[in-house]
Formats: structure tokens, sequence, C-alpha cells
């Protein structure tokens, strides 16, 4: 319910004026968020590398209109030059949004959005790294995953993005392990209806491990993008019986959720890849990262009411 209501107000933009207008809001979407601009993205993947990859979002979502998209292709066509001039580009990746690139304007979406990420997957090879296209609503899925498979004709390591909370993910990961994808496995973060999408968190969490299962016997790189300890553990134990060896996958964790497990992994010599976020448009983003904690919302409450 509190999940549920979160995403809704993510969505609302009364709510939205609320929470961006009030200033003591800053330290508590510090938490999850390098800054509004490239230099503190910067700052922060210099602070994480060494023992940690990182993937760059320049945040940003449902862009309905072509100059937005094209602001955010410039943004990360400049975030890309900066990654390969400071020699960054070994550490860190980036993440996009297909909203943020034209998918939802309502004429040629799919057409825009594919032609302004292979700009972006461009940027990227030139620059010595990689792209992986995020997952938004069920609404999108089939767009993004048809964008995903004509960029990797031409960008064979652009990244997908695939939800376990979907019932259709199985299916998905059986499809893109047979094409050698690199393939970041989450729970999903949107609130989805019972037709399409698991209800339950523990036929979530089974849905993962069938799903984990695929990936690790599969030909593709998986990324296994979680918090759950349970599912952590899960993944290194089905890696090793694939034969895996920690190069072969990689663990991936929110910016400035379960600090701790991060280090632990990273201390025990897995890999790890941090998502990290950059930018003014961080409302949406932080409030589905609300909804995933109730302390969190404890913790913004407060915030909010000045306490
Ligand atoms: P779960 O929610 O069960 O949490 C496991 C543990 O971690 C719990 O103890 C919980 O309290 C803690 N935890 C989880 N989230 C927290 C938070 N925000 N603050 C504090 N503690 C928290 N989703 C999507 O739909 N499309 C996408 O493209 C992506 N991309 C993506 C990239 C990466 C690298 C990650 C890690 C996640 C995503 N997600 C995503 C988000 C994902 O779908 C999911 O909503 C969150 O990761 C939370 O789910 P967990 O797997 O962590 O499990």
């Amino acid at each position: 319910m509190l999940r549920s209501g979160l995403i809704a107000a993510s969505r609302s933009s009364a709510c939205r004026a609320v929470v961006e207008g009030t200033p003591v809001m800053r330290p508590v979407v510090d938490r999850f968020i390098a800054g509004p601009g490239v230099d503190d993205a910067i700052r922060v993947v210099r602070d994480l590398a060494g023992d940690r990859l990182i993937s760059l979002d320049h945040l940003g979502e449902e862009i309905l209109d072509h100059t937005r998209a094209e602001h955010t292709v410039e943004a990360y066509r400049m975030l890309l030059r900066r990654l390969h001039d400071e020699c960054l580009a070994d550490t860190a990746e980036v993440s996009v949004k297909l909203s943020a690139l034209g998918q939802a304007l309502p004429v040629d979406g799919d057409k825009i959005a594919l032609e302004n990420t292979r700009r972006i997957c461009e940027a990227a090879t030139a620059a010595g790294t990689t792209v992986t296209v995020d997952m938004e609503d069920h609404t999108t899925t089939d767009s993004t995953l048809e964008i995903v498979r004509s960029l990797l004709a031409d960008f064979p390591g652009t990244g997908v993005v695939l939800q376990s909370y979907l019932k259709r993910t199985e299916a998905d990961c059986a499809d893109f392990s047979a094409l050698g994808s690199r393939i970041r496995l989450c729970k999903g973060a949107y609130d989805e209806p019972a037709s399409v999408a698991y209800q339950d968190k523990s036929q979530v969490d089974v849905s993962y491990v069938r799903c984990l299962k695929i990936l690790m016997r599969g030909k593709g790189y998986p990324m296994v993008a979680t918090h759950d300890a349970r599912l952590i553990a899960i993944a290194a134990r089905l890696a090793e019986e694939a034969g895996r060896t920690p190069k072969d996958y990689e663990f991936q964790m929110l910016f400035g959720v379960r600090p701790r497990l991060q280090e632990l992994l990273a201390d025990q010599g897995l890999r790890l890849r941090v998502y990290l976020p950059y930018g003014t448009e961080w409302y949406p983003y932080f409030m589905r990262r609300l909804g995933e904690r109730p302390a969190n919302v404890a913790f913004f409450l407060r915030a909010l009411l000045g306490r």
C-alpha cells in the first residue's frame, strides 16, 4: 500500500512541488544521488573507483518534447567525454531510460528513442565504455526490448534490464542469454497489475531465482542487481555451480542503499557495480527509493516536517 502510494506520488506534479520546495529535503535526497551536476557525478565516481565499478544515470524520465530528449542525449555525450578524458571509462558505464530519450513521444516515439540511444552508444564506444538500457513500467517492455535488440546488432556490449516481478521475464532471460547479452536482473520498481506481474513478494523472489538459474547457465553476462542478501548468496552459489569465476558476472546495487553490504561484497573480491544517479530531475527516482523501505519514509517525513 505504502509502496503503491509513493509510486503514485512519484507521478504527481502537486506532490512534486511540495517535496522539491522543501529545502531541508536535500540531505535525504543526497543519500541516494551524487548531486545536481556532472562534476558531482565525477567526484563520486572517483571516490568509489578502486574496488567498485559504476553505472551513471543522468536523471530524467517521461520526457514529452523533442528538445528535452535532445538535452538528455547531449548530457550523456558530455558525461562520456568526461569519463574518457579523466581515464574513468574502464570504471564507469552509463544507464539510460528510454522515456528520457523520446520513447513516450506520441508520434514515432520508438524510432526517436532508438536513434537517440544509438547516438549515446556511439559516444560510449568512442569513450571506451558501454550503455545499459533501464527498464520502466510494463507498457514499455516490448518496445524497450525491441530497441535493445536493434542496438545489439551494432553495439554488442549494450546491457538490458529484466524485472523478476513480470511473469514474462523467464522467457526474456532465455532469449537475451541466448544472444550472449549483458543482462541486469532486478526485482522491478513500478506498480504493476496482477495480469502481468507477481504481486506477492515471495513469488517475485522465487521468480528471481528461476531467472538467475537461466542467466548463470546461459551464454550472457549476468548482472545481479539486488540488495537482498539471501538472493546474493544464491546467485554466488549458482554462479559457482555453473563454473563461473567472480569475473564472469557482477553484483549491482544502488548508491546509498545498504552501504555496509556493498563494502562486504567488495572486500570479498566480488565484482560490484554501483548505480549512481545525478542531475536535477531527482524526484521520481527518489520517491521510488522511499517506497522500497518503510524506514526511508520515516526519515523523509521527519525532513518534510522539519523535525
Ligand atoms: P528488496 O526490496 O526485497 O530489498 C532487499 C533489502 O534491501 C531489504 O532489506 C531492504 O530494506 C533493502 N533495500 C532495498 N531498497 C532499499 C532502499 N531504497 N533503501 C534502503 N534499503 C533498501 N528497477 C526497475 O524497475 N528498472 C530498472 O531499470 C532498475 N534498475 C536497477 C539497477 C540497479 C543496479 C539496482 C540495484 C536496482 C534497480 N532497480 C530497477 C530497482 C529494483 O527493481 C528494486 O526496486 C530495488 O533494487 C529493491 O529491490 P531489492 O532487490 O533490493 O529487494
